[in-house]
C-alpha cells in the first residue's frame, strides 16, 4: 500500500484548503454520516469530510437526496464531527432548507453549525441562490459552493447523466463559478461534468475545485465512502474507484458467522465467563 504521510496535523481550514491549492497539493474528501466511520476516514488522513445528504441514498434507501430533512442532516453531522480531529467538517444543506430564500437559508444554516459544530456547509446551485450564499458567508459561516450535476434538481433533469456538455450549460456553470468565487465561497464541488470544463475552472478560479466525476485537472477528489468501499454493487458510474469489496467481504463475515452461531462454535470457552 502506498501511503500518503501528511506534514500538516494542524486542522483543517478554508485557509489551509487554499494553501494547498496555492503549493499544487491535491486535496482529499470523502463523505461520513456517522461517528464510526468518520474516526477511521479521519485516523487515516483526509483532508475534508463531508456530510453529503447522499446520506438519504446510502443510509436511509431513499431514491434522491430529496427527502432528508434538516433535523436528520443535523444529526449525521453530529454523530461525525464526534468522531473528527483534523478533517474540516462540511455538512450539506438539505433541500428545502434554503430555496425559499436569504432569510430561510441563514435559519437552516445557523441552526445546523449550532448544533452540529460543523465547519462549514455545502449548498447546490449559483446565480439562483446566489444571494442566500452571500447571506451565509456574511454570518459568518463558510460556504462551499457545488455545481455541474446537483442531484437535489435531479426532478428538474430527469436523469444523472454527464452535464454541461453543451455549450449553454457550460458557460452558464463558468459564469456560475465565478459569482460563487465573488460571493465568497472557500471552495467549489464540481460533479460529472467533462474534464476539460473542470479543468478551466480550476485555473480561472483561485478557490479550491474539488472533483467527482470532474477529471483529474481540479484541486482535489470527493467520493461517497460506500461506494469506493465497494459496499454498494449497484452503483458503477465510469468515475468511481473501488478500493475495497466490500460488500463480498462483509457478506462472507455474516455467513461465516451465521455458521458458527448455528453449529454451536461461537461462543467457545475463552469467549464467555466463568
Ligand atoms: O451528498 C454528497 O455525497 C455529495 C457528493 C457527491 C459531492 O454532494
Amino acid at each position: 500500500m502506498k501511503e500518503y504521510l501528511a506534514e500538516d496535523f494542524r486542522k483543517v481550514t478554508t485557509h489551509r484548503l487554499w494553501e494547498m491549492k496555492q503549493r499544487g497539493e491535491k486535496i482529499s474528501m470523502l463523505t461520513a454520516y456517522d461517528y464510526t466511520m468518520a474516526k477511521i476516514v479521519d485516523g487515516a488522513g483526509m483532508d475534508v469530510i463531508l456530510v453529503g445528504d447522499s446520506a438519504s441514498n446510502v443510509m436511509a434507501g431513499n431514491v434522491t437526496t430529496l427527502p432528508i430533512t434538516l433535523d436528520q442532516m443535523i444529526y449525521h453531522a453530529k454523530s461525525v464531527v464526534r468522531g473528527v480531529e483534523r478533517a474540516m467538517v462540511v455538512v450539506d444543506m438539505p433541500f428545502g432548507s434554503y430555496q425559499v430564500g436569504p432569510s430561510e437559508g441563514l435559519v437552516s444554516a445557523i441552526r445546523i453549525m449550532k448544533e452540529s459544530h460543523a465547519d462549514a456547509l455545502k449548498l447546490e446551485g449559483g446565480k439562483e441562490i446566489i444571494g442566500t450564499v452571500s447571506k451565509i458567508i456574511e454570518a459568518g459561516i463558510p460556504v462551499m459552493g457545488h455545481l455541474g450535476l446537483m442531484p437535489q434538481s435531479i426532478n428538474k433533469y430527469g436523469t444523472y447523466s454527464v452535464r454541461a456538455k453543451e455549450q449553454s450549460e457550460a458557460d452558464k456553470l463558468v459564469e456560475d463559478a465565478k459569482l460563487l468565487e465573488e460571493a465568497g465561497c472557500f471552495a467549489i464541488v464540481l460533479e460529472k461534468i467533462p474534464a476539460g470544463l473542470a479543468g478551466k475552472v480550476a485555473a480561472m478560479l483561485t478557490i479550491p475545485v474539488i472533483g467527482i466525476g470532474a477529471g483529474g485537472d481540479v484541486d482535489g477528489q470527493v467520493l461517497v465512502v460506500q461506494d469506493m468501499l465497494g459496499m454498494n454493487k449497484g452503483f458503477s458510474p465510469r468515475y468511481l474507484r473501488r478500493y475495497m469489496d466490500m460488500y463480498d467481504l462483509m457478506t462472507e463475515a455474516f455467513k461465516q458467522y451465521i455458521y458458527d452461531v448455528k453449529s454451536c462454535d461461537f461462543p467457545n470457552e475463552k469467549e464467555q465467563y466463568e
